[in-house]
């Protein structure tokens, strides 16, 4: 008899498999767009710095991350954001999904009164797992017609066992971004409730106005370091999800006793990969040619996609596109259908949470000729 514990339950991603051979049946092959994993380069910098620190890495790294990387992630925050932190008050994570599912458990075991961790309704799906992990309620907090976290539907029995409150912005998959004064706005109901507001901010760089340009990136610590935690990755930024690089910034005090309990727990970020990092992060010249590319295939995606009948539904920032039919009354599956008989693969909306279902995700992580590909075969009367 199996046991009566947790059984994971199926990979958001793995759920795509029937719909990954329908595109892949179409002459041509697939054009994956199902999700966010980088295939432009990673920066020259970053590249060498990994090689050079290899042969020299016999020893253990420091948990917290080595003070170049601690002092050039709060250089890049102060840079970037215009709002100061000491190194000390910033620690290294393992690419930030782990950080993502381990936090509740960790702060759980520092303040056991309080067992609830809120996340925004239409979102990644870590923060609702980090929370399963844990063993505590995650409960779902509703979104505005801005897809922006509406802290005014939370009840005050959930606001008073909120150990965490997650904040996404810009937001994964919808886009949207409030900025500094929607991130002062949920900061302040924390504080206001006692509880930790974990804001992940690692799309901050393609963060994007109305009109396609970039505009300026907002974080959380703009308004306070006070029970406030700033969650960055290097994956995005610098295409370099595949080492793993991140790093969490913010209360001096949480940041001192998760840099603790992570260190007893051993994790460690590899040192070439924080040496990588490190030298990313005094770089901006290649995020700015990744935002100019992201903007561009994000003008080019939404013309073909909304040419062949879709409507984009979600905010300007990110590399998503948040997509539904015109009425809105087609489930994000048979959307996802539609498009994979096309050869293009995207994510119904339902993986980020029932009140995405009526939409699909679409990734610009597929190179310019692959997606020239699909926009063609969009524009085609019949499908190819
Ligand atoms: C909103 C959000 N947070 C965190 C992550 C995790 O990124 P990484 O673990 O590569 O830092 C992702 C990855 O897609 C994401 O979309």
């Amino acid at each position: 008899m199996a046991a009566p514990g947790f059984v994971p339950p199926p990979y958001p991603h793995d759920r795509l498999r029937e719909l990954r051979a329908v595109a892949e049946a179409v002459p041509g092959g697939i054009v994956d767009c199902s999700v966010g994993t980088p295939v432009d380069p990673m920066p020259e910098v970053a590249r060498r710095a990994l090689a050079d620190a290899a042969a020299g890495a016999t020893g253990y790294p420091a948990a917290i991350g080595a003070p170049a990387y601690r002092q050039a992630a709060a250089g890049w925050i102060s840079r970037r954001f215009g709002v100061t932190v000491s190194a000390d008050a910033v620690f290294a994570c393992i690419g930030t999904k782990e950080l993502v599912a381990s936090l509740p458990r960790l702060l759980a075991l520092r303040d056991p009164s309080r067992d609830t961790v809120l996340y925004p309704a239409v979102a990644y799906p870590t923060y609702e797992m980090g929370a399963r992990l844990a063993g505590l309620r995650a409960v779902p907090v509703p979104l505005d017609d801005r897809w922006l976290l509406d802290v005014s539907q939370i009840s005050e029995a959930d606001a008073a066992r909120a150990l965490v409150m997650w904040v996404n912005e810009p937001g994964n998959p919808t886009g949207a971004a409030g900025g500094a004064e929607h991130l002062r706005a949920v900061g302040d109901w924390a504080r206001e409730w006692g509880a930790i507001v974990a804001s992940d901010e690692c799309y901050a760089e393609f963060t994007y106005d109305e009109s396609g340009s970039a505009a300026a990136p907002a974080t959380v610590l703009g308004a306070g370091h006070d029970g406030a935690l700033a969650v960055h990755s290097l994956s995005k930024r610098s295409n370099m999800a595949g080492l793993r690089a991140g790093f969490v910034a913010g209360d001096a005090a949480l940041v001192s006793y998760l840099g603790e309990v992570r260190k007893h727990a051993g994790f460690m970020t590899p040192a070439p990969v924080q040496a990588a990092a490190t030298a990313a992060l005094a770089d901006d010249a290649h995020v700015d040619e990744q935002r100019a590319r992201y903007a561009r295939r994000r003008e080019e995606a939404r013309r073909a996609l909304e040419e062949w009948g879709l409507v984009h539904d979600g905010g300007p920032s990110t590399f998503y596109l948040w997509l539904r039919s015109p009425e809105g009354t087609e489930d994000g599956w048979a959307i996802a259908r539609r498009l994979a008989e096309r050869g293009l693969l995207v994510a119904p909306g339902d993986l980020y949470g029932p009140d995405g279902s009526a939409h699909v995700r679409l990734s610009l992580t597929q190179t310019d000729d692959r997606l020239a590909l699909a926009f063609d075969r969009l524009a085609a009367k019949e499908p190819v």
